[in-house]
């Protein structure tokens, strides 16, 4: 992990590499267990990620602290990462060249991990990890594939890629948080599994 965090801080070669040494942000890497059973993977890091190099610290990370804790867990017994590692400007979506550029350090971080769920929050890590694990025939909108696993083979064996909603859509609307929630219960079973 600390050889990928010394690449990402000189990867000069992400359009995103500007803006983050000019605004003095941070790349992140990620944080958690290296031994976790289960890898949340968002989308990419906001403003308060980038200042502090820590994933999902603001108010998506909030609900997500608040997600792990209704199905028992905590940050120290998962691993949390993005699929682009550094701030895109004003929070804008990150292009599908930004995220085929960073997503080989998220494969590399798969590796070391070795999680027996991948959780993909929202569409972007959803859609990544769907053609990674050659479940491109699957692909369905999120609204639809939230809360179903899909088992797949890995290198190190057999694993769980879960869709779920990203936790942003939670924070105005209950009915999501509800569906996250009930979507969080399902995941967890898989570990257990
Ligand atoms: N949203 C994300 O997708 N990732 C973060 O780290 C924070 C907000």
């Amino acid at each position: 992990m600390d050889q990928i965090y010394a690449e990402l801080l000189k990867f000069k070669k992400s359009p995103l590499y500007k803006y983050r040494t000019e605004n003095k942000y941070l790349p992140v890497l990620g944080e958690g267990s290296l031994t976790a059973k289960i890898m949340f993977v968002g989308e990419a890091p906001g403003r308060k990620e980038a200042e502090s190099g820590r994933p999902f610290c603001g108010a998506s990370g909030k609900l997500l602290d608040e997600l792990l804790a209704s199905v028992k867990l905590k940050r120290e017994d998962v691993y949390i990462t993005n699929i682009v590692k550094d701030r895109p400007p004003e929070n804008r979506d990150p292009t599908p060249e930004e995220k085929e550029l960073y997503a080989p350090f998220l494969d590399r971080q798969i590796e070391i991990i070795k999680p027996k769920v991948v959780a993909a929050l929202g569409r972007h890590s959803m859609e990544y990890l769907m053609y990674h694990f050659g479940l491109e025939s699957k692909l369905e909108p999120i609204s639809q594939a939230h809360g179903k696993a899909f088992e797949v083979k890995a290198p190190y064996g057999k694993i769980s890629v879960v869709a779920l909603y990203h936790p942003a859509v939670a924070i105005y609307n209950r009915n999501q948080k509800a569906t996250l929630i009930k979507d969080f219960k399902i995941m967890k079973k898989k570990v257990l599994l």
